[in-house]
C-alpha cells in the first residue's frame, strides 16, 4: 500500500531554547492556522541548530522541548506531521545534491552570513551552507507554501532559485517553485531596540517567552521603548507601532482601532497601551501554559508520537531523493 503523503505546507524552527513571541506571531500561529486547510508537515530543526555551536545536552533537551511546545500551542498530529530532522537522514543527503547547484556567491551573499562576517565572528561551514539545508527542508516535501517569518525571504528566494536551477540543469519540470506565506505580524520587533527584528541573541529585554510568567510579561512590557526621538511629529515611533502589531497579533482588533483613534487624536497615554499589550499577551500565555503543562506529563508518549510521525514524514523524502537521484543519475540502494 502507498503510504506516500502529499504536503501542501512545511515550516521548520529551530530548537534554540524558549520560543518567543516573534517565532509564534511570525510562523507558529499560522502554522496552527493552516492544519484546518492544508495537508502541513513541520519540523524541528536540530541539525540548524548544530550551526551554532551547540552543547549536546542541551541541544537533545531543547528539541524535546521544542517539540512538546509546539503540541502545546495546537500542532495537532491528527491533523499535521510533525517531526525531528535529524530523525530524517534524507535532509542532508539531498543538501549535498542541492549544494552543487548553489552558486558559492549565493551563499556568501545570505544576510546572515554577511553579519556574522561583519562582526568578526568565526563560523563554520554548516554556517556557511545552512540555506541550502533549509531548501532541502522545503523542497524534499515538495509542499507548495511555506509560512515563516519576514527574516526568511532570502532564504526562500535562495531556495526558488535552487528548485528552478534543478529543473532546467536536468531538464524536467519536478520541482514546484515554492511560496512564502507571510502573516500581518511577520516582523515583530525588539521591546529594547524596535528598529530590529526581535530575537533571543540580543539578550533578555529584547524579547518575550511565549510561556514567559505573567509578571515577567508585565516587566518587560512596561519597559519597552516608545519614544526613540527620531520619530517625525504626529508620526507613530517603531516602538509603539510594535505594540500595535503584537495588541493586533493576539487578536484585539477591536482595542487596537479604539487606541489608534486615541493615538492619532492625542488622547493616547503609552502606559495605557502597555497595559492593553500585557493583558492580551498574559491572557495569551496563561493558556499556553496551562496547555504545555498537561502535554508535558507524558514524555514516553510524546517521543512516541515523534517518531511515529518523523517516520511518516521520512517515507516522502525517501521517495524525493530517490526520484531526484535518478535525475541526476546516482544510485540509490532501494526505493523504500
Ligand atoms: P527560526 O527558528 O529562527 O524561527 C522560526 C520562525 O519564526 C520566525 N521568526 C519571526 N517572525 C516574526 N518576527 C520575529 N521577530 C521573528 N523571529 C523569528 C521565523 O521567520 C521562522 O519562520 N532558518 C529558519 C528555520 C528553518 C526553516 C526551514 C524555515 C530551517 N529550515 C524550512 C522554513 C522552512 C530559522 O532559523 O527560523
Amino acid at each position: 500500500m502507498n503510504q506516500l503523503k502529499n504536503y501542501e505546507v512545511v515550516s521548520c524552527i529551530q530548537p534554540s531554547g524558549d520560543i518567543h513571541i516573534g517565532n509564534y506571531f511570525g510562523a507558529v500561529k499560522n502554522w496552527v492556522a493552516l492544519q484546518e486547510k492544508y495537508q502541513c508537515v513541520y519540523g524541528v530543526v536540530d541539525l540548524h541548530a548544530m550551526t551554532r555551536n551547540s552543547e549536546p545536552k542541551a541541544l537533545q533537551s531543547n528539541t524535546d522541548q521544542m517539540v512538546i511546545d509546539l503540541l502545546a500551542c495546537g500542532i495537532d498530529p491528527n491533523k499535521s506531521t510533525l517531526f525531528v530532522q535529524s530523525l530524517i537522514p534524507e535532509h542532508t543527503e539531498l543538501t549535498w545534491i542541492l549544494s552543487n547547484l548553489t552558486n558559492f556567491g549565493e551563499v556568501s551573499r545570505q544576510t546572515q552570513f554577511k553579519n556574522a562576517q561583519k562582526h568578526n565572528e568565526s563560523t563554520s561551514a554548516g554556517f556557511f551552507t545552512y540555506p541550502i539545508l533549509q531548501a532541502a527542508d522545503i523542497l524534499i516535501y515538495k509542499a507548495k507554501y511555506v509560512p515563516v517569518g519576514d527574516d526568511q525571504r532570502q532564504h526562500l528566494e535562495l531556495c526558488r532559485k535552487i528548485a528552478e536551477r534543478f529543473n532546467t540543469r536536468y531538464e524536467v519540470d519536478y520541482f514546484d517553485l515554492p511560496e512564502a506565506m507571510y502573516t500581518n505580524s511577520s516582523r515583530i520587533m525588539s521591546l529594547a531596540d524596535p528598529s530590529q527584528k526581535m530575537s533571543k541573541t540580543k539578550g533578555e529585554k529584547h524579547f518575550i517567552r511565549l510561556f514567559e510568567e505573567a509578571e515577567t510579561i508585565r516587566k518587560k512590557v512596561n519597559a519597552a521603548v516608545t519614544d526613540s526621538g527620531d520619530t517625525p511629529e504626529g508620526e507613530m515611533s517603531k516602538g509603539v507601532s510594535n505594540l500595535f502589531t503584537i495588541l493586533g497579533a493576539c487578536g484585539k482588533g477591536d482595542e487596537v482601532i479604539s487606541l489608534t483613534n486615541d493615538f492619532y487624536t492625542n488622547q493616547l497615554k503609552y502606559t495605557q497601551l502597555k497595559e492593553a499589550v500585557s493583558e492580551a499577551l498574559v491572557e495569551l500565555t496563561t493558556g499556553l501554559r496551562t496547555r504545555r503543562s498537561e502535554i508535558q506529563s507524558d514524555v514516553s508518549l510524546i517521543n512516541d508520537t515523534i517518531r511515529e510521525m518523523s517516520e511518516k514524514a521520512r517515507k516522502t523524502a525517501r521517495n524525493t531523493v530517490y526520484e531526484v537521484k535518478k535525475h541526476v543519475g546516482i544510485k540509490s540502494i532501494s526505493h523504500f
